[in-house]
């Protein structure tokens, strides 16, 4: 057995530590759409496909077995992941709401958005609730502009928003979590 297949076969282990066999097929997929010698141009999938599959969550060790996968160094995994607010470097709770607040957003009243979420969900932006249900966060432009003020809400634009329309949306997705608790559809 060469060297080279020696190191993949350790990095596969490595991944498997973390994710399941179906998520790296899911990567070897992506690895397949680029050159042989250019694995790491499936970087940016592959964080997020380890991320799906760890509670949206990516810690150091998951980026490093990654980037060892894709037989790249650490430091180029933790360049891409730490660029895109999209990488959750911190663990998160069951919903992520972006609120963008760059200028567009910014001067069509994201401070009043980012108001009514911290006030209806009692956290500050970088915090989740006490229950683990919502994390708020702040982000800059998600190129959603004409739409301004926006939020992203796992991985649904809301745009256009008021302080009336995001505090609807919080509510479905509080009342509708509260259902699934309770096994209803
Ligand atoms: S400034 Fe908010 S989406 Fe562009």
């Amino acid at each position: 057995m060469s060297e080279t297949s020696t190191l993949a076969e350790t990095a596969q282990k490595s991944l498997a530590d973390f994710i399941p066999a179906d998520a790296i097929a899911a990567i070897d997929v992506c690895v397949a759409k680029y050159p042989a010698d250019r694995k790491r141009s499936a970087i940016m999938s592959g964080l997020m496909i380890a991320q799906e599959h760890n509670n949206n969550y990516l810690p150091e060790e998951l980026m490093d077995a990654v980037a060892e996968y894709l037989e790249i160094s650490h430091i180029a995994a933790y360049e891409v992941a730490t660029f895109y607010t999209m990488y959750n470097l911190e663990p998160v709770g069951e919903h992520v709401i972006n609120v963008c607040t760059n200028i567009s957003c910014m001067l069509r009243g994201s401070k009043e958005i980012v108001e009514t979420l911290t006030k209806r969900l009692n956290v500050k932006l970088g915090e989740t609730t006490e229950d683990n249900k919502i994390t708020l966060r702040e982000v800059e432009c998600q190129g959603a502009c004409a739409g301004a003020p926006m939020c992203e809400i796992d991985k649904t634009f809301h745009e256009n928003l008021t302080p009336e329309k995001i505090e609807s949306i919080v509510d479905g997705i509080l009342s509708k979590q509260a259902r699934s608790n309770k096994g209803e559809a």
